[in-house]
Formats: structure tokens, sequence, C-alpha cells
């Protein structure tokens, strides 16, 4: 159960598993006492010795105190030297503040943040603490949440400018947080384009360590996520602090180890290339960023993710529904298609089971390949002469549901949209643009580029009668300006983008309630928690490649759960890398995800279009273990060879099991895998080959997983417990 203990100047959040505790200084000061296992009471005054004070009393006006006092939200300028989680230019032009405690309030529940998205619930407790300077009369409101059923505290900051002029703000986090220690090594998710989120572990070392993005999206190449474990701790052991932003834009993960060995972790909008002036009585709302703390290691953090957002973020029309096994066109089409084409997939498709049929780019404008058209979201009637009713009324006929492919938040320079208005796009004027991809980014900061995106999708899923929408992103910023806002606002755009666009988001979830939204980003380039919120699946990474996608979907997990991540199953030789992997081990990795196919099903053979109906129906029923049980990863792609994982249901009766082999060894044992999750006093009959097994065995002895001969050889094994 989620509390809230208020004890003379402490303030305890806590449920079954952690406890969080803040506590008023003499002064006023706010300092973090601690965060971690649960705990019945703590006396702070070790903690805040131990942090380098002599006096407890002093830590504001004596020997620079604050520099060495552990604190909720700290601020440069007044004694702490060290990196802050706010900043300011005041009306006289000078960056000190002074946030002194004012007032708390505990609540039932938690407010929602206003334009952004957020964690959500009824089982959880708030904690609001305002702290106010008594020389400027700025605000901070700092939130806590906790949760009744995960290890998990949910923080933001409102910041007020309650004073007589207006300020700038140059920064605000949405977290700080003063660790007493540096004993940890540091782990962030880094990337590319078809190789998202490696995991990278390192120690602490004094200094400032991190990843960020100022690119426009939370990116390919990093994410809005860090870890911290102690050096001991391991997959299923020890130690291990998440920490992860529910935004889609530039941030900063940092983490400072400063003298005495204590290390401060922030986390917010980046605050390069950022400003926010705030008018007396004006606010400013920080996204939200989530902690989770758990002793069973990187897997106990993962799953108190996972949970965390299966509970409290993912969209609740969607979060258990069944979501459809899908064939999208891309890599068995491109943009080289016509009507009678795509039914003709879409037939095949249905023969085997495939629930709904995405039509994926190159529909609209005159677009045959990626130079033109984006914005003008007219079918091009050359391919699809019946227009888009018609299509998706013969998709139907054929026994699936009909989806789509849009990339509204893009215009070509090529394109009648573009030619309207030039203005629209993100640039800065006098200077020539830049292209990516051969595209510029429309301007979603503005409330007329978000109309025009609002009509043009929702005009295209009302003529389709498309039940899915695939919402692709596919270039960064550059040239970063807008010819909406006046110069002392322009840093102000990239927040403003992400605002726009959730705003966009919120208004067509509303109207299109049923509709299944995936979001992609040069595949996974924007999955992020802050999309999660609408959209409830997003296209892990444009590498479909089943020994990458082995690491891919391993780094992912370690955030993010399966029910979130678009997997699919595609044609060989890989489209990416060329590689060559059996039938069997694409399908047993892409059932790492929301399962799929990216593939022309009418080139497979016949004995191959047999498997597709099983595989389907197997996908189909083992879904809710798949995407919704507790995961363990088993064996890692980044440590050796082979790549396995088990997920088991709440009630621990069915599993699945998989293990994937990189190359073929000769001579070599077959795994025996010690499987997780279980339990040990029931018994557990492998389907795949009748034989039946204790859990206590399975999960102290192990599972032998035989691989046949050949590269990238895999097992997938369905348990289920027997009736007692
Ligand atoms: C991006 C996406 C792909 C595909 C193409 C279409 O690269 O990640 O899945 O939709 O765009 O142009």
């Amino acid at each position: 159960m989620a509390e809230i203990i208020r004890q003379g100047n402490l303030f305890h959040l806590r449920n079954g598993c952690i406890s969080y505790i803040l506590c008023v200084m003499p002064e006023n000061a706010l300092a973090h006492v601690y965060f971690g296992r649960r705990l019945n009471r703590l006396d702070p005054d070790p903690v805040l010795r131990a942090a380098g004070s002599r006096d407890t009393g002093s830590f504001i006006h004596q020997e620079c105190g604050l520099d060495r006092l552990p604190q909720e939200y700290p601020v440069y300028g007044l004694g702490d030297q060290r990196d802050g989680a706010l900043k300011i230019d005041n009306a006289d032009g000078t960056g000190a503040v002074d946030l002194r405690f004012e007032r708390a309030e505990t609540r039932h529940g938690k407010p929602a943040l206003a334009g952004l998205p957020a964690t959500f619930g009824e089982t959880c407790e708030t904690l609001t603490v305002t702290l106010a300077d008594p020389c400027t009369g700025l605000r901070v409101e700092l939130s806590y949440t906790v949760f009744d059923d995960c290890g998990a505290i949910a923080r933001s900051a409102r910041i007020v400018n309650a004073g007589a002029a207006a300020v700038t703000l140059r920064g605000a986090m949405s977290l700080a947080l003063d660790l007493p220690d540096s004993a940890w090594d540091l782990i962030t998710l880094s990337g590319a384009w078809a190789r998202e989120r490696t995991p990278y572990r390192r120690p602490l070392v004094p200094g400032h360590q991190g990843v960020s993005t100022r690119c426009g999206a939370s990116s390919l190449q990093q994410s809005p996520f860090l870890a911290l474990a102690r050096p001991e701790t391991a997959e299923e052991q020890g130690e291990a602090l998440g920490a992860a932003l529910v935004y889609s834009g530039n941030f900063l993960a940092q983490a400072s180890v400063y003298q005495n060995d204590s290390t401060r972790l922030l986390l917010g909008i980046h605050d390069a290339d950022f400003a926010w002036r705030l008018e007396p009585g004006d606010s400013f709302q920080t996204p939200e960023a989530v902690l989770v703390y758990s002793t069973e290691g990187l897997g106990g953090m993962s799953r108190a993710f996972h949970r965390l957002w299966e509970g409290h973020l993912l969209p609740r029309r969607w979060v258990n529904a069944h979501r459809p096994v899908l064939l999208n066109s891309w890599e068995a089409a491109y943009f080289d298609f016509d009507e009678d084409k795509l039914v003709s997939i879409a037939e095949c498709a249905a023969r085997a089971g495939v629930e709904l049929f995405v039509m994926d780019d190159g529909w609209f404008g005159h677009r045959d390949d990626d130079t033109t058209s984006l914005g003008d979201w007219d079918v091009d009637r050359k391919k699809l002469p019946g227009g888009l009713k018609r299509l998706g009324d013969r998709i139907r006929a054929a026994g699936v549901q009909f989806g789509i492919w849009m990339e509204p938040e893009m215009v070509s320079p090529d394109s009648e949209l573009f030619r309207a208005h030039p203005d629209w796009a993100i640039h800065i004027p006098g200077r020539e643009g830049i292209t990516a991809r051969h595209q510029f980014t429309l301007d979603m900061s503005r409330g007329d580029v978000q109309d025009f995106v609002v009509d043009a999708v929702s005009r295209t899923i009302r003529d389709s009668g498309a039940a899915y929408l695939k919402w692709d992103m596919n270039r960064n910023f550059s040239n970063v300006g807008s010819s909406a806002l006046p110069p002392d606002r322009q840093k102000e755009l990239p927040h403003r983008y992400i605002l726009g666009l959730y705003a966009v988001m919120e208004r067509l979830t509303r109207a299109f309630p049923d509709l299944l939204i995936e979001g992609c980003a040069s595949g996974g380039g924007r999955f992020d928690p802050g999309m999660l919120y609408y959209v409830p699946q997003f296209w892990c990474s444009d590498n479909t490649d089943a020994l990458c996608r082995c690491r891919i979907q391993y780094g992912t997990s370690l955030f993010l759960p399966p029910s979130a991540m678009g997997s699919h199953l595609s044609a060989v030789p890989n489209h990416q890398t060329g590689r060559v992997t059996p039938l069997d081990t694409r399908f047993a990795v892409a059932l790492g995800g929301c399962f799929g196919y990216e593939l022309d099903p009418r080139k497979l053979t016949e004995e191959e279009q047999e498997q597709l109906q099983g595989q389907v129906q197997y996908a189909i029923r083992t879904e809710a273990t798949r995407l919704h049980g507790s995961l363990y990863r088993l064996r890692s792609p980044f440590a050796g060879n082979d790549t396995a994982w088990i997920t088991v249901s709440p009630d621990q009766t069915e599993a699945v099991v998989t293990c994937v082999r990189g190359q073929a060894l000769a001579n070599a044992a077959p795994p025996l895998l010690k499987l997780r999750g279980l339990d040990p006093r029931k018994d557990y009959r492998v389907l795949e080959t009748g034989k039946t097994y204790g859990g206590e065995e399975l999960m102290y002895s192990g599972l032998l997983c035989p691989l046949a001969q050949g590269d990238a050889a895999s097992v997938l094994y369905t348990l289920k417990a027997e009736e007692d």
C-alpha cells in the first residue's frame, strides 16, 4: 500500500518495496535523505552528517554548506557549486535562487500534468512541496507520487513566477537526486539507425557522465533513461536504480560525482538550446521523470519499469487489448505497388490468419520514392484509382482489417503544402534550409500546423476506415527557428514542438478512441515513455534481422515492456544485413514483441505459407504471456553467443522460453537454461516435447535447449503448469 507519512520535518513516501525520504532543514532548505528499499523509519541525522556537514543546522549561510547538502531541487549560485536542477536569469540579470520550504500537501491519487503525458492512477499517493525564493518570489512546486503496486516514484516540478518582474528560465530539470556515494556503475542505452539501444555499463568517476540529445526527438542515438547498478549487481541480484523521462524531445540524463564521493543525478529537458520566458504569473511545467529501485538486479529494475508503464502510463484502451497480428507492406513492396497488388498481398496474408494489413509509405501525392509529396495527403490515383475507400473496402473484404502509414509532422520541399506555406516548416529566415531524407520538419509549435495535421490525419482515417495508423517521423531538427515566435522566444521552439505534438496526439486519440496507433521514427528513434502515453506500441527498429533484433529488443527491454515493441518477421536475405536466418528463429525473435510480418507472403513457398498459419495461431494463443508476463532475461547477446529470455504469466501457469544462438559452434553442448519466475512447487509440461519437469528443477538445474546445426538456430518452448 502506498502511503506518505509526515513526522515533524520529515516526509516519508513508501509502499511495500521502496521508501523515499525528504527532510526540511532548520533554515528551510529541502534535503534529500533516502531512496531505496522500504524502511520502517530513518533518523536523517547520520545521513546528513555523512554528507560532510559539521553542523546540520547551518547548511545555508555557513561555509557554503549547500555544497554538501543532499537536496531535492538544488540550484547553483548560493553556495552549491554543483550543477543544479534550476537555471534562471532573474530580472536583475543574476542567476541565484534561494529555494526555501514553504508548505507541503498530500493527496490521494495523482493530478494530471497540463499538456504533458504522465503516469496516472487511483492507487497512489502524491506529495506536493512548495519552495519559494523570498527575494524574487519565484516558486517551485515539486510533485512526488508513490504507487501501490510498483517500486517507482514519479516526480516533476512546476516553476511559477510569483514575482513582479519577468524572468527567463534557462533550465528546469524534472528531477535531481543526490546519493551519498558513488560506488555505482552507470548504464545507458545508445545506438544509431538500425542499431538502437545497446546497453553501455561503466563505473562512475568524478565529474560528469551521461547521455543527452539535442536533435528534437528522444532519438535513435540515446534513450531518456539511465540506471545505476552496484559493481556486483547482476541480472537478478543486487541493487539497481533506474530513472526515465516521460518525454519525447531533447533531454539530458547526467550522473555527476562530486567531493566526498557524492553522486547527483539530473534528468530533464536539455538546458542547451533551451530558454523559456516567464512573465509575472506564468508557470512552466517540467515533464515527469520516474525513479525505480530494485534489489533484484537489472531484471528487477526492468520489471518495475514494465509494471509501472503498463499499470500507469500506456493507453487504457489498448494496454491489455488484443494487438492484431499485422502484415506491413514496406519490405514487401516499398513504393512499388498498385491497388491489385496490395489486395493480393492482403488476401494471401488473410489465408495465413493475419488480422490486419498495413499499407506503408507511397500511397499519396506522387510519391514513388522518398524525395516528394510529404504533406500532400491526397491519394495517388495512379496507384489507387478507387481512392482509399475502395482499397480499404477491398482489403476488409479479403478478411483483414486495414491500416495506413503517415508521416504527419513532415513536409517535402516538392509538395503543394510547402509551396503554399513555406513558413510552416522549421527554418531560420535568411538561411538556406537543410533537408534530411529530402524533407523539412513542420513547425508543430504553431496552432495552424497542429490543425492541419489533425485534419489531414482525421480525413485519412475516415476516408479509409483504417483501424490502425503507423505514425512515422523520419528526420531530426536543423535550422531551429519558428516564424511564429518572437526573437526572445525562439529557444522555446524545441519544447513547444513537443507540446504541439502531444496536443495533436491528445486530439486524435480522443477523436478516434478505437484507432490503434503504432509510433515509428526511422525505427525506434522516438521510442520513449512520453510517446507510449498516446501509442501503445512503437516500431522498435527498421532492422528486422533476427540476430540484430535479439540485441535491440534485449537493450530496449531494460526499460520498455515487450507489449510496446513492434516486432516483425521479415524475408531472407534480410534487407538490412543480407543475412539468411531460419524461419523458426525469425518467428521466435519477432514473438518478443507485438508480432507481425514485414514481407510479401506470396513469395514464400507453399510449405512456408502453411507454417505461417501455425505461427499466427501460436502468436495469438500466447499473446498475454509474451507481452504482459514478467520478463526475465536469461542470456545476454552482449555477453556471449546466445540470447535467451522467458516471460511468465502473472499466475505462473504459462511461460514462453526463447533461446537463440548466434554463430553455429562445432561440438558445442546445448544451453542448459536456468529458468526464472516459475512456481517451484508446480510441474510444467513443455508442450513442444511433451516432457514434464518441476518448476524447481527448471529454475535451479535448468532446461536443456538442443539447437539445430547452422547459424542463428533457436528453440521456442511453451511451458504449461500441470493441474494439481
Ligand atoms: C521509415 C520507417 C519504415 C518505413 C519507411 C517508409 O524508415 O521506419 O518502417 O515506414 O519510413 O518510408
